[in-house]
């Protein structure tokens, strides 16, 4: 399946144009989000409003939004947002183009400014696609890495029959399904995060908890589930559904809970982040009734809970990254890098409750990484899925 796989579908002048739409839908159907750039020869086949009322988001094909309004938009952000670049149908002006890094289109700058893998479905006249130019295109296109999606045999709409149709919709989203599964940077990898509040009762109704709604433990596991990794969360009590494509989703209430699920997985994973906010102390003798008011202690006798990620630093083999958060109230950059050291973990997020926004119960995150050879990435103000992007991009090209 395409879940959580983001694909900006290019559109150029083709009269295959017509089953961009479909295309769209389909991918759409396989749980990708899509958003569409069309060349202006495109537009002459297919109207954008088509493709914008399908895909529920705007469809780009110009450097301005409107000209009296002169504003600019960012092909270096869409470039940016898309897990793949998928051009269908790709004309042999466009092959063309891309290899000779044209830019004087919108779809051409978005290919340029692209980190994201660029795939392209050709379709044309037999001929066109047969002439040696093109196949010479399309073999330094296959060079520098760029996906090729055969065109099919059939009718053309010149009326001659031969190799040239885009391939099918359903085809094109088999082949990128395939392709992700295959190109996934994080395929095989199996990933333990810990997620959101522990509770720990202090009687049958009552207990010491914290605010942690869990967003960021689980934009982390969304983030790892693009990549292809295998995910399995270790979750206290959140209002959150389980992310689509998790592997494996254990709730737990305690510290205690949570340290167990978490030590008995460790051994067999290859990377292990830390993001719940675990009590640091639970209740000595908890009531297992309802105490009434009149019963209730002046004091409450705590004692210590384990520490999960100092056991999973104390326990890492060379092959595992161990990755832990920090929260703190103020700006904590010692308190992280001594946290870092202390747990023995390979990076350790700061997020610091004095920036607004950021921290507990929010939608939004501003983080710094710090690593265990000194470096540190400080990112802006973001939203938790985008932050999550951030740290596991952190991790992959650390260990690349
Ligand atoms: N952590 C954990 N198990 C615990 C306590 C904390 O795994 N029992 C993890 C958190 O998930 C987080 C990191 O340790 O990744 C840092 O948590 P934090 O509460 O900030 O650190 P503490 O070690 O508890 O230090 P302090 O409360 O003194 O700041």
């Amino acid at each position: 399946m395409l879940h959580e796989k983001r694909i900006l579908l290019g559109i150029t002048g083709s009269i295959a144009a017509y089953k961009s739409a479909l295309l769209a839908r389909e991918l759409q159907r396989r749980g990708a989000s899509v958003r569409v750039v069309m060349t202006k020869a495109a537009v002459d086949f297919i109207t954008p409003l088509t493709l914008a009322t399908l895909t529920n988001h705007r469809v780009y094909s110009d450097f301005t939004e409107s000209e009296e309004r002169g504003t600019w938009t960012n092909h270096v952000d869409l470039g940016l947002w898309a897990d793949a670049f998928l051009i269908a149908p790709a004309t042999a002006q466009t092959l063309s183009n891309l290899v000779h890094g044209a830019s004087d289109s919108f779809l051409l700058a978005v290919h340029l400014s692209s980190r994201c893998p660029v795939v392209v479905a050709p379709a044309m006249d037999l001929d066109m696609f047969a002439h040696p130019a093109t196949q010479q295109n399309l073999a330094t296109l296959s060079k520098r890495g760029v996906g090729i999606i055969e065109p099919e045999s059939g009718p053309l709409a010149s009326g001659l029959e031969g190799k040239g149709r885009m391939a099918e919709p359903g085809h094109i989203a088999n082949w990128m399904e395939t392709w992700f599964a295959a190109s996934a940077p994080m395929n095989g990898k199996k990933v333990l995060i810990t997620a959101g509040p522990t509770q720990e009762p202090i009687d049958a109704v009552r207990f010491i908890g914290n605010r942690s709604s869990g967003k960021m433990g689980y934009a982390m596991a969304n983030a790892f589930i693009r990549l292809g990794a295998e995910v399995t969360i270790i979750s206290g009590p959140v209002q959150l559904s389980a992310p689509k494509g998790v592997h494996e989703l254990v709730k737990v209430q305690t510290a205690q809970e949570m340290y167990d699920a978490a030590l008995l997985r460790f051994e067999s994973m290859d990377i292990a982040v830390a993001v719940a906010a675990v009590a640091d102390a639970r209740p000595v003798k908890p009531h297992s009734v309802k105490l009434h008011k009149a019963e209730l202690p002046k004091s409450i006798e705590l004692e210590p809970t384990l520490d999960i990620l100092g056991s999973w630093g104390q326990l890492k083999k060379t092959s595992q990254i161990v990755v832990g958060f920090a929260l703190e109230t103020d700006q904590g950059t010692a308190s992280a890098q001594s946290k870092l050291a202390s747990k023995n973990a390979d990076f350790m997020v700061l997020n610091s409750t004095s920036v607004s926004g950021a921290g507990f119960d929010t939608d939004t995150n501003q983080v710094t990484i710090f690593e265990k050879d000194g470096n540190s990435h400080k990112f802006d103000l973001k939203s938790k899925a985008e932050v999550a992007d951030d740290i596991v991009r952190t991790i992959l090209n650390t260990n690349n």
